[in-house]
């Protein structure tokens, strides 16, 4: 009988713990910022800047190449997202505007680990942004890259 209590009690807690920790995991996921958030705080100067490169067809290609080399690390390869860093194949990043990609690379989000781009020339962060914009496009079959 004794043990039959217990057993009952320490399902009670097992279950109201469970129960408790559920709903602060929930709170946590509300109160934290997008970690796309970022990307909105483009100053509108930034957001309307058309991609210089959006016609030039290998723009996407030298773009994967210094993607590779300097962002692959983080962002994990084909930036589908790494253990330090997000997907940029996310919709948050793939309907930003262009310009507000290029900002994040100019300025970084140094507080949250995402570093200063901007000793790459103006040309290549648009190389970077003719990539990364290329992997939300479908391909003629539909698919995604
Ligand atoms: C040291 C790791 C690291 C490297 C290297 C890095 N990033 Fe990031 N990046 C991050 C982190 C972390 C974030 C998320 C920042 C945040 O929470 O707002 C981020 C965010 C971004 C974002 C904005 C989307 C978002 O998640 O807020 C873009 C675009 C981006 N990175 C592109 C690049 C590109 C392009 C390169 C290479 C030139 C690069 N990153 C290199 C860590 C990195």
């Amino acid at each position: 009988m004794r043990t039959m209590r217990v057993t009952t009690l320490s399902i009670f807690m097992v279950v109201t713990f469970g129960a408790w920790c559920a709903a602060r995991g929930r709170a946590e996921t509300e109160e934290k910022e997008s970690v796309y958030a970022e990307l909105a705080k483009a100053p509108e100067k930034y957001k309307l800047k058309q991609n210089p490169l959006a016609n030039d067809r290998d723009a996407v290609a030298a773009g994967k190449v210094l993607f590779e080399e300097h962002c692959e690390d983080c962002h994990g390869a084909g930036a589908a997202g790494g253990r330090k860093a997000p997907s940029l194949r996310a919709q948050e990043v793939q309907e930003a505007a262009p310009g507000a990609i290029f900002w994040i690379l100019t300025n970084g989000v140094v507080r949250k680990k995402m570093p200063v781009w901007s000793k790459l020339p103006e040309p290549e962060r648009w190389q970077l942004v003719s990539y990364i914009k290329s992997l939300g496009a479908p391909d003629a079959a539909g698919a995604r890259k």
